[in-house]
């Protein structure tokens, strides 16, 4: 998809379809009210015949008859103007770009990006037009032998205002960078696992980061070996598949400025191993990659945006096996911090691995550590879809995860990581024990992940409810998410300042 900015007036402008915001109560806005009048008073008639209220949700289709350029005009509610957020904005331009494509229009103009949110940029609110719109119209399709007609080639955003048009392009631009990061996420995940295997993942981590002047290693089972990354090799063993460990370093930023390490679950794919899982639904397992791909997603972005910024990630990757050469409960590993760790449940592979991720993140004297990983059920029970659990040892941090999230429509949830949780996870026969009791899963979880951490503000951010969906909503498709792309970024552009 491509995103242009022009400037005219939409009852002129050479489109097959328009799409205009229109805030909730009795005008339609400047917009609406030029388009009413070259209909003849006809947007205003089917408005009260119709309910449209410019309710958040709503939306009004228009045939225009010839009368302006646009064949169709899609008025869509943003509900109170001082309730209006980027969130809204960006939801708003999801609903729009649907109902062009399910119209069999092959292209719009939006004046969505000029809506004037109070307390969000000009630039800002182009961003989010831009990624509510290619999010939306996101489909995966790689292994459909037939694909959709019905496809939008490009967007306009349109302004009145010719001295806006460059900081909306720079919006617009970054929309696009971002959306396509987090499809890029999307497309990971929804790829089955025997296609989306380990070495694909780090196949595909390099492609980009050759394209975008991004520093990549691959480490394969026997450097995994020699590094002493026991957790990562007690998932893998019990697997044909050969294990990775992806590290991306972009270092653009001050030679003085200590890095930003996100860290990735790169699981694709979790049987449980001996402890299995039972078979209803395990074909969601191939989504336990998706902190892995997220973070893949957030570094592509960060490249491509070329932030002035140091960050490093890295991303453990294996499948989780039954086999005979497969992990038994009661085995015991010791991760490369030193920590020794006893599988009680080889379902509780997510933290083994990610322990040796955690403690290589150390050698680059961090800024902060963030890491991104389907973990756990509980997280799930108890956040449900709508939040991932953020356990954070630093105020700063957790407040500018929050903040982040917040912006981009991704929620994260503060969540306790207690001392009692680290005492539940004590084991009889080594330092630690992967599982604690049935009850509080996601802290001893947390728990358990710290033991790796070395030193410095750490934030866990347990994605399992919110990284995969079964229903379309908004700019969420149905499958992989690809959250955690747009937060990242936006949380690094905050830690940094830039
Ligand atoms: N990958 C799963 C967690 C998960 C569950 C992700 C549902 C997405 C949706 C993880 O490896 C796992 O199996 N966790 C276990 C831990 C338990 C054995 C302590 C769980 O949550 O059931
Ligand atoms: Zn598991
Ligand atoms: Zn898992």
């Amino acid at each position: 998809m491509k995103a242009f900015v022009k400037s005219g007036s939409p009852v002129t402008f050479k489109t097959d379809a328009l799409v205009v915001g229109v805030f909730e109560g009795k005008t339609l806005g400047i917009t609406g009210v030029a388009i009413d009048r070259a209909l003849a008073g006809f947007v205003r008639k089917s408005a009260t015949s119709k309910g449209f209220e410019g309710k958040k949700g709503q939306a009004l289709a228009l045939d225009t008859l010839g009368r302006i350029p646009a064949q169709k005009v899609f008025f869509i509610g943003l509900g109170a103007k001082n309730e209006a957020t980027e969130e809204s904005i960006r939801r708003a331009a999801a609903i729009g770009a649907k109902a062009v494509r399910n119209a069999g229009l092959k292209n719009f103009a939006t004046t969505l990006a000029t809506a004037k949110v109070s307390g969000v940029s000009a630039k800002n609110l182009a961003q989010a037009v831009v990624e509510g719109a290619t999010l939306a119209l996101y489909r995966f399709e790689q292994l459909k032998t037939k694909k959709k007609k019905k496809k939008i080639a490009h967007i306009t955003l349109l302004t009145q205002n010719t001295s806006e048009v460059s900081t909306l392009k720079g919006g617009a631009n970054k929309g696009l960078i971002l959306a396509e990061a987090a499809s890029f996420a999307r497309d990971l995940i929804n790829l089955p696992g025997n296609f989306a295997t380990p070495s694909y993942l780090a196949d595909e981590a390099k492609k980009f980061a050759k394209r975008l002047g991004v520093t990549c290693k691959i480490l394969g089972p026997a450097q995994i070996a020699k590094l002493k990354m026991g957790g990562l090799l007690a998932v893998a063993q019990g697997s044909k598949e050969p294990a990775r460990f992806i590290i991306l370093e972009w270092k653009k930023g001050p030679k003085s400025q200590k890095p930003i390490v996100l860290v990735g679950k790169g699981l694709t794919f979790d049987t449980g191993g001996i402890s299995i899982k039972p078979s209803a639904n395990m074909e969601e397992m191939k989504s336990d990659m998706s902190g892995g791909a997220a973070v893949l997603g957030a570094m592509r972005a960060v490249a491509a945006l070329k932030l002035k910024v140091n960050l490093v990630c890295l991303i453990p990757s294996t499948e989780n096996m039954p086999s005979s050469a497969a992990i038994k409960p009661g085995d015991v590993a010791t991760g490369l911090s030193g920590v020794t760790m006893e599988i009680i449940n080889t379902d509780a592979e997510g933290r083994l691995i990610l322990a040796d991720a955690l403690a290589y993140a150390d050698r680059y004297k961090p800024d902060a550590i963030v890491d991104l990983a389907t973990l756990t059920g509980a997280c799930m029970i108890a956040l449900g879809t709508v939040a991932s659990g953020l356990f954070c040892n630093d105020e700063t941090l957790t407040k500018q995860i929050i903040a982040a999230g917040e912006e981009t429509g991704e929620r994260f949830w503060s969540m306790p990581l207690f001392p009692e949780h680290e005492e539940l996870i004590k084991s009889l026969v080594a330092d630690i024990k992967n599982i604690g009791p049935r009850w509080g899963g996601a802290s001893t979880a947390a728990a358990f992940l710290k033991k790796h951490v070395k030193k410095g503000p750490w934030a866990h951010c347990d994605i399992a409810g919110t990284a995969y969906t079964n229903k379309a909503a908004g700019y969420r498709t149905e499958g992989g998410v690809g959250l955690g792309v747009r937060s990242m970024v936006r949380f690094i552009e905050k830690r940094t300042g830039v």
